[in-house]
């Protein structure tokens, strides 16, 4: 079901202390309960939040995974361990991953089955470079990340997807995509999928805006009509500007 969602991505950030800290303000928050709110600590917090978050509204992800259940794979978490500590969703293919560490649309693919099959939902990520924008291929990058990434997974499946669009040239950088620009790459993410899949599913997934989004910002960006909320990176370190993007609807 659609869903208005801020998810903060703190990516390799905060020692445990740290991390428990900036949770614990975030909880005492008073967060806006009209949006679902994911955080998504390093793993070693996963264990201690789960606690943490018992009696709160507050989601937890994971920033990555593997897609084999166990095995000899020296340094990965699985989908069940995840699911151990509480996880109930799971970032795949941030631009990160694919840049630093090699994964594609066809990789991530594995991923999101894995999540998917455990009952757990992908945060699944595309995005273009600005390359790829400047040369005017942001449209083929994104159609081709969304169709390898999603389309092996049946209706059902597709539904317990969150989207996140995420231009490479907007994370981090100060950068973000104007209202105009955002609102057409959603657009075309749910005509995308509604190709495929019909107008129900496209218009039943959430599909979320990231790269440099913060309260000055997330107003006109969330009450654009394709766009159902935040991947916040940066901005989600910070309780009081976390609670102020969850009262940007
Ligand atoms: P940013 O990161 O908000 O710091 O730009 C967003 C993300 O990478 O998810």
């Amino acid at each position: 079901m659609r869903q208005k969602i801020i998810a903060g991505n703190w990516k390799m950030n905060l020692d445990l202390d740290q991390g428990k800290e900036l949770l614990i303000k975030i909880i005492d928050s008073d967060l806006n309960s009209n949006c679902v709110t994911i955080v998504a600590p390093p793993y070693i917090h996963l264990n201690s939040f789960k606690m943490l978050l018992s009696h709160t509204n507050i989601a937890l992800a994971a920033q990555n995974c593997h897609q084999q259940d166990s095995g000899a794979y020296t340094g990965e978490i699985s989908v069940e361990m995840l699911k151990s500590v509480g996880v109930e969703y799971v970032i795949l293919g941030h631009s990160e991953r694919r840049e630093y560490f090699q994964e594609d649309s066809i990789a991530i693919s594995f991923k999101v089955k894995n999540v998917i099959n455990h009952g757990l939902r992908p945060i699944y990520c595309c995005g273009e470079t600005l390359a790829e924008r400047q040369e005017g291929e942001h449209f083929i990058t994104i159609e081709t990340q969304i169709k390898q990434g999603l389309f092996h997974l049946n209706e059902m499946e597709l539904l317990n997807c969150v989207i996140a669009y995420e231009p490479v040239w907007a994370i981090g950088t100060g950068e973000t995509a104007s209202p105009e620009q955002a609102q057409e790459i959603h657009k075309f993410i749910r005509n995308t999928i509604a190709k495929e899949y019909g107008g129900m599913v496209a218009n039943n997934i959430s599909i979320l805006y990231g790269g440099s989004v913060k309260p000055a910002n997330a107003k006109e960006l969330f009450t654009c009509p394709d766009i159902d909320g935040g991947l916040i990176g940066g901005a989600a370190l910070d309780a009081d500007n976390f609670k102020a993007l969850t009262d940007s609807f």
